[in-house]
């Protein structure tokens, strides 16, 4: 199929995106909204998007007119008769969309393939509203549409197969990489990354750590390309809430319990970007209190002490604050336990730490080139928790034959901008570091999910390091 006109009903962040991601590989698109007010919004996000790139020189000001001038907008669902394909991307509701759908079989041509980008609703149920279920499929992609790699295609056991090759071929054609895979709720990509973005806020609810310190966390010590609470913001609260929903009914894993305060969120209304304010955006954030630098003893890194010689401090045995670098929970009240991970330093606190102590560490590391996140000493504290129950999800979605290695790896690294997917990212740590944090884990909270995967723990039993690959 040419593919030369599409249709795109919903002109949100996500519409508009797709809209322009079609409009620069030369398509034609029509963008339809509901009323003019809401088409004016669209017309605003396609201006801003595409003025950024201007700005940057990645678009000349004529190349962005070429753009501007495929998209015709317009609020009549009739001017979509024509279009080759029609991607949806209205609110997540599934009667309004079943709706949408019936409508559009009724209006487009035979040919016409419709497609929805839902992040969470059952691709089949779509289909089963229309008269040409095998032409239904999902077009799934990342926010934000135009730099996002990764667009899943989903299938239903009706989709015709030629049909989602031809809407593979499309994704490659707009320069993204499609994935493959089955219409099973969160598809790949939400699967995985919801439930981590959701045990962040539990970890923020449990008071394990803060909203900064979580998101420095896992962007400077994993490498991530944003934090949890940022990307949650970008998201969308409520999107993310309804994607724990549909994950909890499906699995009634404790896993995918969404989390009581996201839910408070949504129902204050705060739901990030979209709303001016979600996790962040409080007029309330701003710089934490400094704390005064003072004497220091250090336990288990010759490197940590030697750059806080380099800085001045004279280590002392009797010093105001120690810093334990490793080992088990201090029992002195001047003791903070450290964990090095790359350029950050965990500060995990017990009932016994002093929090003139803390804030002292919090300075002392800050002055030794680390970014300090302070926390409370649980098992894995924060990295560890977060990115080992993440991983711990990945294989146990390849085990259960959902998807191969290889699509979940190019997934996350597409789809959420991962240096490494999450099977790279497992062989660099290790498997058996990944496998004893999960135990230890395990053994903290009993929560059923973070056993480690069957696999991993055979894996490291053979003495193996290496996922099997074909
Ligand atoms: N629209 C268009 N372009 C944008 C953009 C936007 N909203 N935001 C950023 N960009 C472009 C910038 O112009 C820049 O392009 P350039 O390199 O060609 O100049 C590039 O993206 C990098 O932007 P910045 O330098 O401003 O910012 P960062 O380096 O911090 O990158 C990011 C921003 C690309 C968003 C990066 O932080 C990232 O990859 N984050 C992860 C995002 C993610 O995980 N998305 C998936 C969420 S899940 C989802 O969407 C599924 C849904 O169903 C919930």
């Amino acid at each position: 199929m040419a593919f030369e006109m599409v249709g795109v009903v919903g002109l949100g962040t996500m519409g508009a995106g797709i809209a322009e991601v079609f409009a620069r590989a030369g398509i034609q698109v029509a963008g339809v909204e509901a009323d003019e007010q809401a088409l004016a919004r669209g017309r605003a996000h396609l201006e801003r998007s595409t003025g950024r790139a201007l700005d940057k020189g990645k678009l000349t000001p004529a190349e962005r007119e070429e753009i501007l001038a495929r998209v015709t907008l317009t609020t009549s669902r009739a001017d979509l008769r024509d279009a080759d394909l029609v991607i949806e991307a209205i609110p997540e509701r599934m009667d309004v969309k079943a709706e949408l759908f019936a409508e559009l079989d009724r209006l487009c041509k035979p040919s016409t393939i419709l497609a929805t980008n839902t992040s969470s609703l059952p691709v089949t149920a779509l289909a089963a509203a229309t008269g040409r279920p095998d032409r239904v499929v999902g077009m799934h992609f990342f926010n934000p549409a135009p730099v996002m790699g990764l667009v899943e295609v989903v299938g239903t056991v009706v989709t015709d197969p030629g049909v989602r090759a031809e809407v593979g071929d499309l994704a490659v054609r707009l320069g993204k990489t499609p994935v493959e895979v089955d219409d099973r709720a969160g598809f790949v990509v939400n699967r995985l990354l919801l439930p981590y973005l959701n045990h962040a806020v539990t970890l923020l609810d449990h008071g394990v750590a803060g909203r900064d310190d979580i998101d420095n966390a896992m962007k400077l010590g994993v490498g991530l390309p944003m934090g949890p609470f940022h990307l949650l913001d970008l998201i969308g609260l409520d999107t993310a809430y309804e994607i724990m929903n549909v994950l909890f009914d499906e699995s009634r894993s404790d896993r995918h319990v969404p989390s009581p305060l996201l839910r408070s969120y949504v129902a204050a209304g705060l739901l990030g970007r979209k709303s001016g304010r979600g996790f962040y955006g409080d007029p309330g954030d701003g710089p934490q209190e400094k704390a005064p630098a003072r004497t220091v003893h250090v336990v288990g890194s010759r490197e940590l002490a030697d750059r806080l010689e380099a800085a001045g401090f004279k280590d002392t045995e009797d010093a105001d604050v120690v810093l334990q670098v490793g080992g088990s929970t201090p029992v002195s009240g001047r003791t903070v336990r450290v964990q090095l991970k790359g350029q950050v330093a965990e500060l995990a606190t017990s009932v016994l730490t002093e929090q003139e102590a803390v804030l002292g560490a919090r300075d002392l590391l800050k002055i030794a080139g680390y970014t300090p996140v302070p926390c409370k000493d649980r098992a894995g504290l924060v990295v560890d928790a977060l990115l080992y129950c993440h991983l711990n999800d990945a294989v146990r979605m390849y085990e259960s034959g959902y998807a191969s290695i290889e699509d979940i790896d190019a997934a996350m690294r597409l789809g959420c901008g991962y240096v490494e997917g999450p099977f790279e990212l497992l062989e660099s740590i290790g498997l058996a570091k990944v496998r004893d944090g999960l135990r230890d884990l395990h053994a903290e909270w009993r929560s059923p999910s973070s056993a480690p995967a069957p696999l991993l723990d055979k894996l490291v039993t053979a003495g193996l390091n290496r996922f099997p690959r074909p």
